[in-house]
């Protein structure tokens, strides 16, 4: 079944101050034009290459003989990973017997460069079973070719060949790992060069470690096949992605700088993380197309129900009326929990009722809460977590990304804020062709 988008509470009379219908026109003609430019040239990451599942699936008799993958990718070279993994396996998959697994591979993702992190990988993973997949679409990001390091040198340490335990994922041509597949013959899979990193989850960046644990990937881009139909109709109230840009543009314009995606699920906590990304790096920008400063963009926080009841729902209720809402409900959960009959009558409110019923119960509580007190809010509602809705979900998002670019006028492609930062860092290591130091700062105010 198809997502369902239920934008009301974005809406006079819902909540006072909110949009009107009238509102929508004033920036209408803009959304229209954006899907225009969507149908007719349809960005790469849409394109939904028949290539992205084959080029995965040929490797599909390698990767049945490990037991475990381990993603090495940062950013958009990793968050898509940990989306699929979370939202589309159960919690405890990875410390399931591979009997429970179906012998379908655990996966592990490190997108970071905190020791602490890697060794805790490195301590649960048995070297000849696991499989590395170093993801880096321009093959040279300092934390990738760190970890690429690590991996590659304790396989060697262990007398196990690189070759039979590392997959590279990068640029087809360009890059220091793409030149080390050709000179030292690694298997590989391509990012394809039109597609962002952080809108590259449904190709083998995000497919292959998919494929990796038995998520169907088919089904994946089934969803997003259908859902980036949709973003093509030029009738708002038939396109969910057109209609979550415009909303947000028109929000934004009113002051509300901060978008938060609040999931009511635990296993959806990196489908935010990966939405919060998409947000911000694609819309954060100093400049226009024209080169004009603007300084814009939203602030995407994530929340999660109910556990973010009980520490961020007094700002969201009572704070600054400066942000936009948008829940993700499951309605069916793969599991069920029946809460017992205490016998206490304080608890009956509570006794034989299903423990998903009261995290529904807690969503809807919460979003009518937000709409007396005039917050605007919507809300996302997957029937259940499947890769057809969960491919929707990113669909959906990435368009509606494009389309908010397209409103605010800016490039959502590029991410030049990132750069600085990137190579102040090569200076410090010590990088050849890098130097950098820091003489503007003259005052110092540290408390030891
Ligand atoms: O979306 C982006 O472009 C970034 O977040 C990149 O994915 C991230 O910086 C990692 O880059 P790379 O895949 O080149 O290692």
């Amino acid at each position: 079944m198809a997502l369902k988008f239920d934008f009301s509470n974005l809406f006079e009379p819902n909540i006072s101050g909110g949009l009107r219908e009238e509102d929508l026109e004033s920036a209408k003609e803009k959304v229209i034009e954006a899907i225009k430019n969507f149908t007719e040239n349809t960005p790469d990451f849409a394109r939904l290459d028949r290539n992205w599942i084959d080029s995965v699936k040929e490797l599909e008799e390698w990767v049945v003989n490990f037991d475990t993958v381990v993603v090495l990718g940062i950013g958009g070279s990793g968050l898509g990973n940990l989306a699929l993994h979370y939202s589309l396996r159960p919690l405890n998959w990875n410390e399931m017997s591979r009997e429970e697994r179906n012998g379908y591979a655990r996966v592990f993702v490190v997108d970071n460069v905190d020791p602490d992190l890697m060794a805790s990988v490195l301590d649960r993973i048995d070297l000849k079973t696991t499989l590395f997949n170093v993801i880096s679409k321009s093959g040279s990001t300092a934390e990738v070719m760190a970890n690429y390091s690590i991996a590659r040198g304790i396989l060697e340490a262990n007398g196990l060949d690189p070759k039979e335990h590392i997959l590279i994922t990068t640029d087809p041509e360009k890059g220091f790992l793409r030149k080390v597949v050709k000179e030292e013959g690694f298997r590989s899979l391509e990012v394809p060069p039109g597609v962002g990193g952080r809108f590259s989850v449904l190709t083998p960046v995000g497919l292959f470690s998919a494929m990796a644990e038995g998520i169907d990937i088919e089904e994946l881009h089934d969803g997003a096949r259908d859902a980036f139909e949709r973003c093509k109709k030029e009738d708002l109230f038939e396109n969910p992605a057109a209609m979550i840009a415009l909303t947000h543009y028109l929000y934004l314009k009113r002051g509300k700088s901060i978008s938060v995606m609040m999931a009511y699920s635990n296993r959806m906590t990196y489908l935010v993380d990966w939405y919060r990304q998409l947000w911000a790096e694609s819309l954060g920008k100093r400049y226009n197309l024209k080169g004009e400063e603007v300084f814009t963009g939203q602030t995407p926080v994530k929340a999660i129900g109910a556990t973010d009841q009980h520490s961020q729902i007094q700002l969201y209720n009572e704070g600054p009326n400066d942000k936009v809402i948008t829940f993700l409900r499951l309605e069916n959960f793969d599991r069920e929990i029946i809460i017992p009959d205490t016998g206490r009558e304080e608890l009956k409110y509570l006794a034989r009722k299903r423990l998903s019923e009261l995290l529904l119960a807690e969503q809807t509580g919460t979003e009518e809460a937000l709409r007396k007190n005039d917050r605007p809010n919507m809300k996302v509602i997957f029937d259940r977590l499947t890769s057809y809705n969960v491919g929707q979900f990113f669909a959906y998002y990435e368009a509606a990304t494009a389309f908010m670019g397209y409103l605010l006028e800016i490039n959502p492609f590029d991410q030049p804020g990132v750069e600085l930062g990137k190579k102040i860092t090569f200076a410090l290591m010590g990088r050849e062709g890098y130097e950098y130091e820091i003489k503007d700062r003259t005052k110092k105010v540290v408390i030891e």
